[in-house]
């Protein structure tokens, strides 16, 4: 629901802007999009931060325990060290983005949907939209996870 308000708001913004002079137009509505990500984690321009979107998968509503589970994070590393380790690194940029601090800027539940569900995320979630432009269009491929692996490998990233 919240989605939808801040697209119609968008929108309206937009459309409220369309009889001025096309220059105000964008730099209005640049405006308007850095004030709602004033408080982004994430350094890449452009892709918006909403911690509300938990994404397009199985996941919903998911919030971690305070602690770190360490036996579940260290199944995660091992097979994030097997498979993700060819497009990501921690602390930097690479194929895809540095996972350090991802739960700064996105969701649990949207971390692990994209995890399970790139292909349809990429397509359908805007976030995962907006990264695969930043990333120049470099798909992340579906790992073929199951939702428990997934999960494991969610709890290593929080080590990172
Ligand atoms: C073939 C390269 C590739 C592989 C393998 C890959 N990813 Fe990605 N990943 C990307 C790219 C590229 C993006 C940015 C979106 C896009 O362009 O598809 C991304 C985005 C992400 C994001 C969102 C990051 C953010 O800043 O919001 C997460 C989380 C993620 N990947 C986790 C993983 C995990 C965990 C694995 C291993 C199970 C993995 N990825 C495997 C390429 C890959």
């Amino acid at each position: 629901m919240k989605k939808v308000l801040m697209f119609l708001a968008l929108g309206g913004l937009i459309v409220g802007c369309g009889g001025k002079e096309k220059k105000e137009e964008s730099g209005g509505f640049e405006m308007k999009r850095s004030k709602t990500e004033e408080k982004a984690a994430d350094t890449s321009e452009g892709v918006p931060v909403d911690m509300n979107n938990d994404g397009v998968g199985p996941f919903k509503d998911i919030s971690f325990s305070n602690e770190v589970d360490a036996e579940l994070a260290s199944a995660g590393e091992a097979k994030f060290s097997s498979i993700c380790v060819a497009c990501h690194m921690a602390e930097q940029r690479m194929i895809g983005p540095a996972l350090k601090g991802v739960y700064e800027r996105r969701s649990p539940a949207w971390v692990m949907n994209m995890i399970i569900n790139p292909d349809v995320m990429l397509k359908e979630d805007p976030i995962a939209k907006a990264l695969l432009k930043e990333y120049n269009n470099a798909i992340m491929l579906n790992q073929n996870l199951t939702e428990d692996e997934t999960r494991a490998v969610a709890e290593y990233l929080r080590t990172l």
